[in-house]
């Protein structure tokens, strides 16, 4: 792909991300009815997903009809250029009224998480990033900031977001927290994988760590966290992009303390 193209849809993905972050906050605040309805145990789905969904598959399909799609709620495939949508990251937070929730569009190229955009309307923040080309966050009435992973070289003093998902054996994450904690690190859960990461690319967390994920959970926040300097480890399977993997990500100089104390998920 050429990079006029990339750069086209870098600019219409940071545009679609507002329209559907303004359309969830409208459902929020404005519908008594956007449905609430549990997955699975403590994995919500709402109206407001679902609608937020549908509108960009819509927006994205008419500009770029020959580009694949994959989403949280409507599954696809993921062909050389795909959009990978998850319409709310934090659902449960977003039904609850926990003001920590974001839509999340990325475009992965050969596979490749190639153009990420989180739009958090809650907070008037975009975080956008382009491969090779660096990563931003953008706040209303403020300059945008270049965004950096912190510099801290080891786990002690290190705050790190960390979430556990039943699929996986608690026993491991159980493991890796007490392995985490006695080398000094302290914890925080704040119901959204994809922000969790956009703070390890600010550098407000040092690192993340979730025992399952989705690849719509990561696809635009694994650009912004290797642009900003770090890096993350996200073994998805292009066969099957549908299914859950582990996750975790950081700042340069914890990763090989972080990924010895998490190795068990990976093996
Ligand atoms: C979930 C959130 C949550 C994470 C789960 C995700 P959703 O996404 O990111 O923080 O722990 O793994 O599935 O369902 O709210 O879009």
């Amino acid at each position: 792909m050429t990079d006029d193209a990339l750069v086209a849809r870098y600019a219409f993905a940071r545009k679609v991300a507002r329209e559907a972050g303004r359309l969830a906050l409208d459902w929020r605040r404005h519908s008594s009815g956007f449905a609430p309805e549990e997955k699975s145990a403590g994995d919500w789905v709402t109206a407001a997903d679902r609608d937020v969904e549908r509108f960009i598959r819509e927006r994205i399909a008419a500009i770029f009809p020959g580009d694949d799609i994959l989403g949280e709620e409507g599954g696809g495939t993921l062909g050389p250029c795909a959009w990978v949508l998850d319409p709310i990251d934090g659902t449960s937070n977003y039904v609850h009224g926990l003001p920590f929730w974001c839509v999340s569009i990325g475009v992965m190229i050969e596979g490749s998480p190639t153009i990420g955009v989180l739009d958090d309307p809650t907070h008037g923040v975009q975080y956008h990033g382009l491969k090779g080309a660096g990563a931003v966050r953008s706040e209303t009435g403020r300059p945008d900031k270049a965004l950096s992973v912190s510099g801290q070289m080891t786990l002690e003093h290190c705050t790190l977001g960390f979430a556990h998902q039943t699929k996986r054996d608690i026993k491991l994450s159980v493991d890796a927290y007490v392995r985490l904690a006695r080398a000094g690190s302290r914890f925080r859960a704040l119901g959204s994988g994809a922000l969790h990461i956009a703070l390890v690319a600010e550098g407000v967390l040092d690192g993340f760590y979730e025992s399952a994920i989705h690849l719509w959970d990561v696809a635009a926040a694994a650009v912004l966290v290797e642009e900003a300097g770090g890096w993350i480890r996200a073994p998805f399977d292009p066969d099957n992009p549908l299914t859950a993997f582990p996750v975790i990500a950081g700042t340069p100089g914890i990763r090989t303390d972080f990924e010895e104390a998490t190795e068990a998920f990976f093996t």
